[in-house]
C-alpha cells in the first residue's frame, strides 16, 4: 500500500467520559506493547460526543499518536437545531475525522443520501475529514448485486466536492455489521475496487489513488490480515472489537 492504512474504532453508544479516559490509556499502552511504537497504521477512535473533550485533553497532555473524531455532525453550522453538534465545535476539539452516514444513522435516524451529502460538505467546510459510510443491505445485495448500492451512495455523498477534498470511504455491508458474519476479503476487494473507480470518475485519478477505502463489519484481530492483503482495502472501521484494547490493538497490527 502506498496509502497509510487507517484503523478506526467506532464506539457507538458505549463508554462515558471516565470510561473513555481509561480505554484510551489502556489502548495507548497496548498499542505500544510496553516498549514499541504504534503499528504502521494510523489509529483513530470515534467516541460519543460527551467524551471528546476528555479525549482531547488526554491525547494532548500525553502526546498520544491517536486520532479521534465524532460519530456524526450537523449539516448546519449554527442556529435553532436543538440537540445538534456543528463541525466547528468538533474542529475546536481537534477532531481530525467525523463519521457520516453510518448505516445506523441512515436506518434509525432516517438519514437520506441528501443529508449525508450535506453532512459530508459540512465536515469538509470545517476542515474535518469525513469518513463516508456506505453499504448495502442483504436485500440490496440480492436485488442489485454487490456494488450498485454502495456506488450510488458514494456518488450521492461526494457530489459537489472539490477534487482535492480530504475524505475517507468506509464500505460496510449492513448484513456484516455486528453479525459476526464478515464479508470475505474477496467480496470487500470487489466493492472497494468499484468504489475507487467511482472516485476516479467523480473526483479524478489523483483523488482515487490518495483516498483510503476501509472495510467494516465484524472485523476482528483474527480476520483483519485477509482484508489488509487486498489492494484496494486500506484499513477497517471497527465497531464491537474497538471497545477491547487487546483486540483493537491486534487489529491495528493486522494480526
Ligand atoms: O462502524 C462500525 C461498524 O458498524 C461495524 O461494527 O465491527 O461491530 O460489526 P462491528
Amino acid at each position: 500500500h502506498t496509502r497509510v492504512p487507517l484503523i478506526a474504532g467506532n464506539w457507538k453508544l458505549n463508554l462515558d467520559h471516565l470510561q473513555a479516559i481509561a480505554l484510551v490509556q489502556k489502548l495507548d499502552w497496548t498499542l505500544k506493547d510496553g516498549k514499541h511504537d504504534y503499528a504502521d497504521a494510523e489509529v483513530a477512535i470515534f467516541p460519543p460526543f460527551t467524551d471528546l473533550r476528555s479525549v482531547q485533553t488526554i491525547v494532548a497532555a500525553d502526546k498520544l499518536k491517536l486520532a479521534y473524531g465524532a460519530q456524526d455532525l450537523s449539516q448546519h453550522d449554527s442556529g435553532a437545531y436543538t440537540g445538534e453538534i456543528s463541525g466547528a465545535f468538533l474542529a475546536k476539539l481537534d477532531c481530525r475525522y467525523v463519521l457520516v452516514g453510518h448505516s445506523e444513522r441512515r436506518t434509525l435516524h432516517n438519514e437520506t443520501d441528501e443529508v449525508v451529502q450535506a453532512k459530508t460538505a459540512a465536515a469538509v467546510r470545517h476542515g474535518l475529514v469525513p469518513v463516508i459510510c456506505i453499504g448495502e443491505t442483504a436485500e440490496d445485495l440480492e436485488e442489485h448485486g454487490p456494488s450498485a448500492v454502495p456506488v450510488a451512495q458514494l456518488k450521492a455523498a461526494i457530489d459537489g466536492l472539490a477534487p482535492d477534498a480530504d475524505i475517507v470511504v468506509a464500505y460496510e455491508p449492513v448484513w456484516a455489521i455486528g453479525s459476526g458474519q464478515a464479508a470475505t476479503p474477496d467480496q470487500a476487494q470487489q466493492v472497494a475496487a468499484a468504489l475507487r473507480s467511482t472516485l476516479a470518475e467523480v473526483l479524478g485519478d489523483e483523488a482515487a489513488q490518495r483516498t483510503r477505502i476501509l472495510y467494516g463489519g465484524s472485523v476482528k484481530a483474527s480476520n483483519i490480515a485477509g482484508f489488509m492483503r487486498e489492494p484496494d482495502v486500506d484499513g477497517a472501521l471497527v465497531g464491537g472489537a474497538s471497545l477491547l484494547a487487546d483486540e483493537f490493538a491486534g487489529i491495528a497490527r493486522f494480526s
